[in-house]
């Protein structure tokens, strides 16, 4: 297994109280770590840091993406590495309330390129194992909130990206639910995806391990 993902000497400012410093990673193609922490103790900022959707300031340490030196993007660039490099499933998630749950998977796609047959199958596939197939024609706004947290891993996972970053994706889920959660994670990981899950939830951190074994591994946030 090659690395994926390099992380070194990472840290974030938000301002001058809030200085965030982070430990290293060395993520491979084919293996999920698990982030940990208190609540305010940096997944979140880390993970925004990793898909481009926090700037990295020259002095800030590095992330070496695929190959690609992820602090030397530009904006536009970072933004350009979702939804194909980078899947995202953010913590505040936000739908479209006017199109379908089906359109809302497939948006990161649609943003990017032209949807294809296999980009649809692929989506509802995605549906199906999280259990809200029979909701895809429905809109957003006429859904649970578990389901809703299904529907934006749905969306990470759509683009089939390098590199999962998913935020708490099993806050809000029942038992049943977070299995189904842990086991479309753990079939991208072992097809081949790298993947990192901040939670707090041992629920889905005993499902995962059970599912990846040694492809699975965790750590604290912080240094
Ligand atoms: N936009 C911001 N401006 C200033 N400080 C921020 C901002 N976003 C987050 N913070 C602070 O940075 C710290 C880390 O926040 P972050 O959201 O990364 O934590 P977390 O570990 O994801 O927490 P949780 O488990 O509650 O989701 C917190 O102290 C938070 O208040
Ligand atoms: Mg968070």
């Amino acid at each position: 297994m090659t690395a994926l993902l390099t992380v070194r000497n990472l840290s974030h400012r938000y301002n001058a109280d809030v200085l965030l410093s982070f430990a290293d990673v060395l993520l491979s193609r084919g293996a999920l770590l698990m982030v940990r922490g208190p609540s305010g103790s940096g997944k979140s900022t880390l993970l925004h840091l990793l898909g481009g959707v926090l700037p990295i300031t020259s002095d800030a340490g590095s992330v070496l993406l695929d190959g690609t030196d992820v602090g030397s993007l530009t904006s536009k660039q970072r933004d350009g590495l979702r939804p194909f490099v980078v899947g995202w499933m953010p913590q505040r998630h936000s739908m479209i309330g006017s199109v379908s749950v089906l359109d809302n998977v497939l948006l990161p796609v649609a943003l990017a390129r032209r949807v294809t047959g296999a980009d649809r199958m692929r989506a509802s596939e995605l549906l199906r194992a999280l259990e809200i197939e029979s909701l895809a024609e429905r809109r957003p706004a006429d859904i649970s909130v578990g389901q809703l947290a299904r529907v934006n891993l749905a969306r990470a996972l759509a683009a089939q990206p390098k590199l999962l970053l998913a935020d708490e994706p099993s806050a809000a889920l029942d038992d049943a639910s977070v299995n189904a959660v842990a086991s479309v994670i753990a079939v991208y990981v072992s097809e081949g995806g790298s993947a990192i899950v901040a939670s707090h939830d041992g629920r889905l951190r005993d499902s995962l391990l059970r599912m990846l074994g040694d492809r699975f591994s965790e750590r604290s946030v912080a240094p």
